[in-house]
């Protein structure tokens, strides 16, 4: 049977703790992959950890929300780094994600659609005049033409998305209970899948506490 696959995002400035969290998410049963956030690659000695870092799926979620040459100029800067997926804000426009998508070559460029953060209301303070659902599948549209390899949109909008993107699927926001924190849009593991997410992303919920009991009940809740 195919594993199930997830990136534990490591949200931290702190390289003991990241390394902590690599080696107690080693399991048989699901695929990780580790994704390194702005935190963590700003952070002093965040770079040349990822440098070294080998035999992993590394994802760089930087978020690139510019113009087309600075874009394009970050990925070139960022190539001596062995990463396998980097995002860029579909908001960047469909121009930026062409120059960025041209120049990326081996790694997987990541649209990031509205933020799993915002909802509704919130979309509305920053001034747009589409609903959540409406912007993402415009945006998943504009990744589909800019021939993005992989969208990052909330597991709830994914239904939606593959009727336009058939590509990865990747899902922030995931909760096992109501405790969402700052995230919106959420939804369990076992429904991100059902509904039919490639990757999940997963943060707090599997680094706060004991790691090693938060991926088993990760397991025995994908058992279910
Ligand atoms: O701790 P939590 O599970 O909420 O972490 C989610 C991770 O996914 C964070 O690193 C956050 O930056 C990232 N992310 C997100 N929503 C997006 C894109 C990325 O939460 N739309």
């Amino acid at each position: 049977m195919k594993k199930n696959k997830i990136f534990v995002a490591c949200d931290s400035a702190n390289i003991l703790k990241v390394k902590r969290i690599i080696s107690k998410t080693q399991n048989s049963k699901i695929k990780v992959g580790y994704k390194f956030g702005l935190e963590f690659i700003n952070s002093k000695g965040g770079r040349p950890f990822l440098s070294k870092l080998k035999n992993k799926t590394i994802f760089a979620d930087l978020k690139l929300h510019d113009i087309p040459n600075t874009c394009e100029s970050t990925v070139k800067a960022i190539k001596d780094l062995k990463i396998n997926y980097l995002t860029i804000h579909i908001s960047s426009g469909l121009e930026a994600l062409k120059a960025t998508k041209k120049v990326s070559g081996k790694i997987k460029l990541i649209g990031v659609t509205i933020l799993t953060s915002l909802d509704n209301k919130a979309l509305k303070d920053i001034g747009f005049n589409k609903n959540v659902k409406k912007l993402v599948l415009h945006q998943a549209r504009m990744a589909n033409k800019a021939k993005l390899d992989a969208i990052v949109c909330s597991a709830q909008e994914v239904k939606l998305v593959k009727k336009v993107f058939k590509k990865e699927i990747i899902t922030p926001g995931i909760r096992f209970n109501s405790k969402s924190n700052d995230q919106k849009r959420v939804l369990t593991p076992k429904q991100a899948y059902k509904n039919g997410s490639d990757w999940l992303v997963m943060g707090r919920p599997i680094t706060k506490g004991n790691i090693k009991k938060n991926i088993q009940n990760l397991i025995d809740h994908l058992s279910k």
